[in-house]
């Protein structure tokens, strides 16, 4: 008999995701580079469900039913091309190649591109949820041709986590480089979320004094209510665990220099270029940069803070705050998430359903949430909402929050404690309701050194003051 699909590139990723396929009943062809890992998984997993396992590509072509699903689950990275050349070159029209790793969004258009011209379909699609999901539900964000998800979408829908309602975290997200885009924002939106918790962590011990122990324990009680997150959840489990070396909290004895592989960089650059204020999930990227510089923070370790150390703990008060600004910031950071959804939807002409993405977030990805189910419903309720915070409940929720949160950044201020994503989520909120902007200043600057026009309020058209002589102004189109 022929499999069904295929997996190329059997490291824990790949390894995972044939598992999960055989264990919904489909056949899965196996092909690795070193086949010592193909015969490992069959050694080890093969009682799971039927594997074809080849030792190379054209074997492993030849064991495929037609069309041809081919999964190629290897580092995103300068090989990727090579990979999908071998694969392309066996396969014939009407085949499909998924790419399932975080490959970048102009890669895969460039991929899917080419690809198209010889008829064979290539789907960028985002995995989220890491080793765990790949096995036991992953959300997946297919890209790709309409045609092509005919053919994946019931094997990808079978193994995907389900919601809490029993739907697929797997939905076909739109040509081309949609899907990988969309992972991209996912894990610009999981930077921010972690910045943010990792905020309020800081605060809680820092201001308010609490150990990291109990600070697990306001975590998993907020962990019950609209915070409700696999994050919170994970962030309890690593503030209650202590070293076993040491008996210190775990937390203390692990360096505080934060890394990453780069997708929530790439995210802010494409923001930068689709011209979207991301600030949340920038601020999450600039605070793990500059975790790691380890010259500039010693070079600046002795200027001045502010006097007094950290308060006693307070009775609830303060904890309950910081609840109000972490919540308050993360749909700040969501919202600028969606907001640049929507804007390459705009410029690439893909045509994203916002609430389909939040529905396929709620489960199997690091985001998973509670809160993604609101945010379904939001565009349920108004698919074209211009942001999260224009939502009825959001903006009540947010207007509810925002003194709190005033509080809790401007303690984070005086304390000396630095908090950049609340402080930045709490100046976008300030800068959209503000009903003037000194963004006419800064017009007015530009109109003075360089001549670059402005507009006025009263009248259409543009201006030029004549600033270095009598400072008349004139029309200028
Ligand atoms: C996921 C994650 C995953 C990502 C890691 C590490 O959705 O399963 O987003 O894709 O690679 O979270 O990312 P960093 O190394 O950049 O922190």
């Amino acid at each position: 008999t022929k499999a069904r699909i295929g997996v190329a590139g059997l490291a824990v990723m790949g390894r995972n995701l044939a598992r999960n396929l055989a264990r919904h009943g489909h056949t899965v062809a196996l092909y690795n580079r070193t086949p010592t890992r193909t015969r490992a998984l069959v050694e080890e997993y093969g009682h799971e469900g039927a594997f074809v396992p080849a030792d190379d590509p054209a074997a492993f072509v030849a064991s495929l039913e037609r069309p041809r699903r081919v999964v190629i689950m290897v580092k995103a990275g300068q090989s990727t091309d090579a990979v999908i050349e071998e694969f392309a070159a066996l396969l014939d029209q009407g085949d499909m190649i998924v790419d399932g790793g975080n490959a970048h969004f102009e890669d895969t258009r460039r991929r899917e591109a080419a690809l198209r011209e010889r008829g064979i379909h290539f789907v960028g699609a985002g995995i989220s949820g890491g080793e765990e999901g790949a096995l036991n539900g992953p959300s997946i964000m297919p890209g790709g041709s309409a045609e092509s998800y005919v053919f994946l979408g019931p094997l990808l829908e079978d193994i995907a986590a389900k919601a809490a309602d029993g739907s697929p975290c797997c939905a076909h997200i739109g040509p081309d480089g949609a899907g990988h885009f969309v992972k991209m924002v996912h894990n610009g939106i999981e930077y921010a979320d972690m910045q943010l918790i990792a905020e309020a962590y800081d605060l809680l011990r820092h201001v308010a004094g609490y150990r990291p122990d109990e600070i697990a324990g306001i975590f998993r009680t907020w962990n019950t209510g609209r915070l409700d997150s696999y994050l919170i959840e994970i962030t309890a489990e690593v503030l209650a665990h202590t070293d076993a070396a040491t008996g210190q909290p775990f937390v203390d004895v692990v360096a505080d220099r934060a890394e990453q592989k780069g997708t929530g960089r790439w995210t802010v650059q494409t923001a930068l270029d689709l011209g979207v204020p991301v600030s949340g999930i920038a601020e999450a990227v600039f605070a793990r940069s500059l975790s790691g510089h380890a010259g500039l923070r010693q070079a600046a370790r002795s200027l001045p803070g502010p006097s007094g150390g950290a308060l006693p703990p307070e009775s609830g008060g303060f904890a309950a705050q910081v609840e109000q600004a972490l919540y308050a910031s993360k749909v700040v950071s969501y919202a600028q998430g969606w907001n640049m959804i929507d804007a390459a939807a705009v410029e690439y002409g893909w045509d994203i359903d916002p609430g389909a993405v939040a529905a396929i977030w709620r489960g199997g990805c690091i985001i998973r949430a509670a809160f993604l189910d609101r945010i379904r419903a939001a565009f349920a309720a108004d698919p074209a909402l211009p942001t999260l915070l224009a939502d009825k409940e959001f903006a009540a929720e947010v207007g509810g929050a925002q003194e709190d949160w005033r509080a809790v950044v401007g303690t984070a201020v005086a304390r000396g404690v630095p908090a950049p994503g609340f402080s930045a989520a709490l100046a976008y909120y300030d800068a959209l309701r503000a009903e003037r902007l000194p963004a006419a200043l800064t017009q007015g600057q530009r109109d003075y050194f360089g001549a670059h026009t402005y507009r006025r309020t009263d009248r259409e058209g543009s201006f030029h003051t004549l600033w270095g002589g009598g400072r008349e102004e004139r029309p200028t189109g």
